[in-house]
């Protein structure tokens, strides 16, 4: 893999999103608009199950200027969507299966003959194995021709990432709000993390889009595929 890129959106609190039934609007137009540039840089985004059920995110690029510069690259309009999932649930009939970009699940191997029939007229379906974790995840990308990658969330998803330093840079835009709220998801949880406070990430700059702050990150030392 040769890129993998981590984005995300949070409160002053570090919530990404809120645990009462509305979505939590984070960006800014401009934050989105910038976001939308690393999407148009990418082969592929990924997130993770809950996400998907929660936001059914479209995970498409939305500018003109940007899609246009993807067809003179001959690119596909969309990067494609991915979604890691160790259940398979997953509703064939939504918007995340129906619009945009075309979809891999990637499913832990003991649901996989369950995801297939539920959704493989939707989506190229593969296994992948629990224990192989995120080098597991991104082989299967590799192995598909995924060279560079966009993550964007959750929580869980980001966690493994980070918690095993598989990517190059790590974009996050804070929104200068708290949301106070103990049960709602933050950007990653407890894990032992490579980048602590011996070992830090550098900055490459720090942005103001709209009125929110985006700090755009390098991992000097990312752990991901070769290639
Ligand atoms: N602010 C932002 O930038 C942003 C961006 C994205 C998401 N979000 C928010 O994040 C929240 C969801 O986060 P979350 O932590 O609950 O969930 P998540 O990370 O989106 O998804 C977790 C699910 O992904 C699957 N999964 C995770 N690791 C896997 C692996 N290694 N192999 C196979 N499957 C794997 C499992 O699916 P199964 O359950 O199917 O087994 C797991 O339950 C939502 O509220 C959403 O709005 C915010």
């Amino acid at each position: 893999m040769e890129w993998v890129h981590l984005s995300v959106c949070m409160s002053l609190d570090g919530h990404i999103d809120s645990d009462c039934g509305r979505r939590l609007i984070l960006s800014s137009e401009e934050d989105c608009h910038d976001m939308h540039a690393v999407r148009a840089d990418c082969d592929a985004i990924l997130v993770g199950a809950a996400t998907v059920r929660r936001d059914q995110p479209r995970l498409t690029v939305r500018y003109p200027e940007l899609l246009a510069a993807r067809r003179a690259r001959g690119m596909p309009d969309h990067p494609t969507k991915v979604v890691v999932t160790f259940s398979g649930d997953l509703d064939p009939d939504s918007a995340f299966f129906q619009k945009g970009g075309p979809v891999v699940v990637l499913c832990e191997e003991e649901a996989l003959p369950a995801a297939r029939a539920r959704l493989g007229t939707v989506a190229t379906v593969i296994g992948v194995a629990a224990a192989d974790g995120v080098a597991g995840i991104l082989a299967r990308l590799d192995g598909m021709g995924v060279r560079r990658l966009m993550v964007e969330g959750g929580c869980q998803v980001l966690t493994q990432f980070l918690a095993a330093g598989a990517f190059h840079r790590l974009r996050v835009a804070v929104a200068p709000f708290l949301l106070g709220r103990a049960g709602a998801p933050r950007l990653a949880g407890p894990a032992f993390y490579p980048h602590g406070p011996d070992n830090r990430l550098r900055i490459l700059s720090t942005r103001t889009l709209g009125n929110v702050a985006v700090i755009d990150m390098e991992n000097t030392d990312p752990r991901v595929l070769a290639g």
